[in-house]
């Protein structure tokens, strides 16, 4: 069966939804294709963290009612290191930005019923999706359905498909560059039906590595200890998660994070990751599919939500006023902002991570860096500036 759309969106995570939402609300019609099925989409345990500009994004585009019902704002977040924890006054030092802890699945729920409430379809449970004529003005998409074949034919084909999706694979080896760093760590994270004993996130730099306290709302807390990238889970038994986060982020005055049943853990790999140019032809990258920066910075989720605004402003100008500038600046702008985040998400990394076998003179200068941090109003205005976003 053959379908006609103007853009064919490839992946249902918060790029390709949110990229639907937009062009819908600028009378653009689209096609979402996900291999996986909507509960999977929908309950999968991700970031947490919305920037000021992902958090004005959903609310210009008519999706900041439960957001803002629900969603927690902060204005500060703490770095723990060497027995004591600062605040950095986010909102104090960038004029009144803020945080909002608000989970991507909760995103990626609005973005659903939104589109659902459009009538524009979302095919869950794809499989062989195949990109093709991208150089051409009418890109096509193979793919099957209920063991049926179909083909898309659009005028443009945005790859929103994440990390592990077909689109970037294919574009032509000869015409982009993959720019990737491993990092050698890993995050044991938690999710744990527990009330959050901290308003805000605390990042602490622990001599027995790296833990964060975060939170999804005033019943549940989010939890992420250091540890190695092919961490066997089946070592961490329950207690020996809680005992460890409450070293790692306990304080002096007998402050720890208030425990409770744990509903999911997982170990995930740290790695950054650069395409270019984020087009080839009539097909555009955004979200995780362009660019991984690790979690540490929060950026993953926001990045992609930049990306996207970008890439639904730039083609509202060709389809409404026939103009295509936006359209050819999209890479090197999204680019740019990549590589800012890059830079910043590497640093934290970097600032608050143990490295195992590294000399006394790594942990002295690394100490140096987090004391620099917190006792500079400069330092920590350029902290909070890309924090917020
Ligand atoms: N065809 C269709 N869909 C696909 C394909 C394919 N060949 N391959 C992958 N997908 C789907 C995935 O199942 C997933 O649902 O594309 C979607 C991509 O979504 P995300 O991985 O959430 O990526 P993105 O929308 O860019 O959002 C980035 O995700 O990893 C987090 O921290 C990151 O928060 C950031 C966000
Ligand atoms: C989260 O709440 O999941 C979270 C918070 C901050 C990060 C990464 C993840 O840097």
């Amino acid at each position: 069966m053959t379908h006609r759309t103007q853009v064919a969106i490839i992946g249902a995570g918060p790029a390709g939804l949110m990229l639907g939402h937009l062009l819908h609300r600028a009378g653009i019609d689209s096609v979402i294709l996900e291999t996986r099925s909507e509960a999977y989409v929908v309950e999968r345990v991700r970031a947490g963290v919305l920037e000021q500009g992902t958090v004005d994004l959903m609310r210009e585009s008519g999706l900041g009612e439960r957001l803002d019902r629900e969603g927690l704002r902060h204005e500060g977040l703490s770095i723990a290191f060497a027995g004591s924890r600062h605040r950095i006054d986010l909102s104090g030092l960038t004029g009144g930005r803020a945080i909002t802890i608000y989970g991507q699945h909760e995103v990626v729920k609005d973005l659903i019923a939104a589109r659902t409430a459009a009538g524009r379809p979302v095919h869950f449970n794809v499989e062989r999706v195949v990109v093709d004529e991208l150089a051409s003005e009418r890109p096509r998409v193979r793919y099957v359905q209920d063991d049926a074949s179909h083909e898309i034919l659009s005028d443009f084909i945005a790859g929103c498909d994440g990390s592990h999706g077909t689109c970037r694979s294919s574009m032509p080896a000869a015409h982009t560059q993959t720019f990737e760093h491993e990092y050698p760590f890993g995050w044991l994270g938690i999710l744990a039906e527990a009330a959050p004993a901290s308003d805000e996130l605390i990042y602490s730099c622990h001599s027995r590595g790296f833990a964060l306290f975060s939170m999804r709302s005033p019943t549940i807390t989010r939890l992420y200890l250091q540890c190695a990238p092919d961490e066997d889970l089946s070592q961490w038994s329950d207690d020996r998660i809680w005992s460890e986060l409450r070293v790692r982020l306990g304080t002096e005055d007998g402050w720890v994070p208030a425990d409770g049943p744990i509903l999911q853990k997982s170990v995930t790999g740290m790695r950054s990751v650069v395409t270019e140019p984020m087009r080839y032809g009539r097909l555009f990258l955004a979200g995780d599919a362009a660019h991984i920066v690790p979690p540490t910075g929060a950026k993953g989720l926001n990045l992609a939500m930049a990306d996207v605004r970008r890439l639904a402003s730039a083609l509202v100008s060709f389809y409404v006023a026939a103009d295509d500038t936006a359209l050819n600046e999209y890479s090197g702008m999204a680019l740019r902002r990549t590589w800012r985040a890059q830079r910043f998400s590497s640093w934290m990394t970097s600032a608050l991570h143990r490295v195992e076998h590294a000399s006394g003179f790594e942990h002295r200068r690394q100490l140096a860096e987090l004391e620099y941090l917190v006792g500079s109003r400069a330092a920590m205005t350029s902290f909070a500036e890309n924090y917020v976003g």
